[in-house]
């Protein structure tokens, strides 16, 4: 949207954004809170706490799979990549990525929030300070207006590490793979981290750690609606809860009232009744075959797949695919 010189619209107080999506996303039935919410610089340092957590196998997993398969997954992706990053991401895993490129192009972290974003390239440009950075403060699930790469590239790789891809649903999953497929071009390539299938066990583990960060991590949604739309959310009397649901093939978060009440939410009061859950966050889990069909759909296949002997996690390079998957 652009600003208006004149009209009623600059007479408006500013917007807070915050607000308005808490006030949306309860109003709904079942009540729900955009995802996008858990990462204030709290919510972000936590984040980087759950990876640490010994239950929370997918960050480790991935940075092995990495380790393990660094050549052949620098020999696949070949010499001279543009290498494009959907959020700017655990600085471990991008490093031993570029370690073993062949004369990567450059690097382009595509974040939304400005501190990280800025962060990752500080700490990237100490490790290599030969390798031309191109940060893109954006949203990447809307279209991108990539910079122009300081020479021309071989191919241009989108690199989507975390399962970050899993907190999508299939549609809109589906839709962001796609747009990405248009980004990269004809001779490019998608390089995505999707969590396997598994036995539940061990997937609730992953999003109900002992040491409580992840539980800290969700109800800090709370404290930042509190923080910053004025709410009074009392955090005692709400609770984390992960559970995978067997039927959708994903770890549901949700924050549950442990009572009946009734809470201000700027000028509006939002009742709860005992028990009643709001989401926030799915985590979609897929084996290698359920990864192949969502690709197909999105007109891409499969060219390379590593995963580790235990068959915890999933990495896909994904490529153009021609015949019917593609309309
Ligand atoms: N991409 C991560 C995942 O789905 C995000 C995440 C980790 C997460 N732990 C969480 C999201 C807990 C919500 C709640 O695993």
């Amino acid at each position: 949207m652009s600003m208006q010189a004149v009209g009623d619209d600059d007479r408006r107080p500013p917007v807070n954004e915050v607000l308005e999506a808490a006030q949306r996303g309860l109003g709904l039935r079942p009540k729900r809170l955009p995802s996008w919410l858990f990462y204030d610089e709290r919510g972000s340092e936590l984040f980087e706490q759950i990876c640490e957590q010994p239950e929370y196998y997918l960050t480790r997993s991935e940075i092995a799979l990495l380790h393990e398969h660094r050549d052949d997954i620098a020999a696949t992706l070949g010499p001279d990549v543009r290498l494009v990053e959907y959020g700017s991401g655990h600085a471990l895993k991008t490093r031993v990525l570029l370690e073993a490129m062949a004369s990567p192009v450059s690097w382009v972290p595509v974040e939304i929030s400005p501190e990280p974003l800025r962060l990752s390239v500080q700490r990237m440009a100490e490790r290599f300070p030969e390798l031309p950075m191109q940060p893109l403060c954006a949203d990447f699930s809307r279209p991108l207006r990539l910079p122009i790469p300081p020479r021309a590239p071989r191919r241009t790789v989108v690199y989507f590490p975390g399962s970050t891809i899993g907190n999508f649903d299939a549609r809109t999953a589906i839709q962001l793979l796609r747009k990405m497929r248009g980004e990269m071009g004809d001779a490019g390539g998608i390089l995505v981290g999707a969590d396997l299938k598994k036995d539940v066990p061990r997937l609730e583990a992953a999003y109900n750690d002992r040491a409580g960060v992840t539980a800290a991590f969700t109800l800090n949604m709370l404290t930042r609606i509190n923080r910053e739309t004025g709410s009074d959310f009392e955090l005692s009397k709400f609770a984390h809860r992960a559970r995978y649901n067997p039927m959708a093939g994903r770890i549901e978060t949700h924050i549950v009232s442990l009572r009946e009440q009734q809470v201000r939410l700027g000028r509006q009061l939002v009742k709860f009744h005992e028990d009643e859950a709001m989401l926030v966050e799915y985590s979609c889990k897929y084996s290698t075959e359920d990864f192949a069909a969502l690709a197909g759909r999105a007109g891409l296949r499969v060219h390379a797949r590593w995963t580790d002997p235990e068959g915890l996690f999933g990495l896909y390079y994904l490529v153009r695919g021609s015949g019917i998957a593609a309309t």
